[in-house]
């Protein structure tokens, strides 16, 4: 990869001269969904699948991006004097976004940047390709001019740019999981107030299968933030019987009993999403550590269900998927994975079973939606490096 992106680099900007080469992985969550922004827990991992750049610094103020992904965009140019999000500025808003965040958190960058990107996270599905090029270029902006910031700095800052700089108020999960990513491990992170531990996943006959409903995801974002406003409205109406900070703070039962509080039948669905995911979450957990796989995929599959019937993130597409992925021999569970409305799943298949999965999966998916879903087998891996 490493030789394709430089090659592609001197082809775009007539050279190499002072090039460094760098990758920031994507993500996926296995079990926790929808609750970061809750105060709850998250497991995600980092993925061997992300994006590739090569940076130069400038010695002016110009930024000029280009990215193998988009083409047919061309070479995209503004200045680092300049950093305020515009439509026509596309993709190249979350490296912006980025440059602006570091600056607003005090940071001076000096000089602009000539920059490439490669992904192989298929676009749009959900893996946070992203949250990706936002620690991405905070790692890069980091190695450029020595800022002194930690990785979960890295994942603020991304997080930050993408609120505020690019208008979807997501929680921590995606940027965490990217800076923090660890081979063969999951990230168990209490949201509450980021202690985190990294567990690992010891799949012995099974691995993670990503299934992409390649369904677009329109609405998403607006989806999104509407979720987050139900649950904090749902939050603040508890809050006037309990002193809790989120509802991560609740167990089920705490949950039930203070339930009547909330004024609104669908609210209250949301906020047992939010409280029960968070505690299948801690369970999952547990059960992983206890090497029981099989309870892990039973947590999963409940997972989904909620995100279904109560969250109602999920659509005909992502549930086609993980309806049909339930009813294969040697699967051990499976779940939408990311967001929703569209996006991927996320399914724990024995080994031996993985073929017969993609190909009855597929079938039953191409049939009743009209078109292919695409599936990725896929491995944990590190967080951003210098390649
Ligand atoms: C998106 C957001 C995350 C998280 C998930 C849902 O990926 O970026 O912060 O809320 O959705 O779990």
């Amino acid at each position: 990869m490493k030789e394709i992106i430089l090659k592609k680099f001197e082809e775009v900007f007539g050279d190499t001269n002072g090039t460094k080469a760098y990758f920031a992985p994507g993500r996926v969550n296995m079990i926790g969904e929808h609750t970061d922004y809750n105060g709850g827990h998250v497991f995600p991992c980092a993925l061997t699948i992300g994006t590739y750049a090569v940076a130069r610094k400038r010695n002016d103020n110009r930024l000029r991006f280009y990215s193998m992904n988009f083409e047919h965009l061309g070479i995209m140019e503004s200045s680092i004097e300049n950093l305020n999000p515009e439509k026509e500025a596309d993709w190249t808003n979350y490296p912006k976004g980025v440059m602006w965040a570091f600056e607003q958190k005090g940071y001076e960058i000096p000089y602009g940047m000539d920059l490439l990107l490669n992904g192989n996270i298929p676009n749009g599905s959900g893996l946070s390709s992203s949250a990706s090029v936002e620690v991405l270029t905070g790692f890069i902006l980091r190695d450029f001019y020595g800022f002194d910031v930690t990785n979960q700095d890295l994942a603020l800052i991304g997080q930050y740019a993408e609120n505020n700089f690019n208008g979807v108020n997501c929680g921590i999960m995606d940027q965490f999981a990217i800076a923090m990513g660890k081979e063969s491990h999951a990230i168990f992170l209490d949201t509450s107030d980021l202690s985190f531990e990294y567990a690992p996943i010891k799949l012995e006959n099974a691995k993670i299968v990503i299934a992409c409903s390649n369904k677009k995801r329109g609405l998403g974002d607006s989806k999104y933030n509407e979720r987050r406003n139900e649950c904090e409205t749902a939050l603040a109406e508890i809050q006037n019987a309990v002193g809790i900070n989120g509802l991560g703070d609740l167990t089920e039962e705490q949950f039930e009993l203070y339930k009547s509080m909330i004024k609104d039948e669908v609210r209250v669905k949301r906020a047992k999403h939010a409280v029960y995911e968070n505690q299948r979450t801690i369970k999952a957990v547990e059960a992983l550590k206890k090497n029981d796989v099989e309870l892990f995929g039973k947590l999963m599959n409940e997972s989904h269900v909620s995100l279904r019937d109560d969250y109602e993130v999920t659509g005909i597409e992502l549930d086609t998927l993980a309806e049909e992925a339930w009813k294969v021999d040697g699967c051990i569970g499976s779940r939408m994975t990311g967001a929703g409305f569209g996006g991927c799943t996320v399914s724990i298949v024995k080994t031996d079973a993985i073929d017969g999965f993609i190909e009855a999966v597929g079938t039953a998916y191409q049939e009743k939606i009209g078109y292919a879903a695409d599936f990725y087998v896929v491995d944990i891996g590190d967080g951003p490096s210098v390649l």
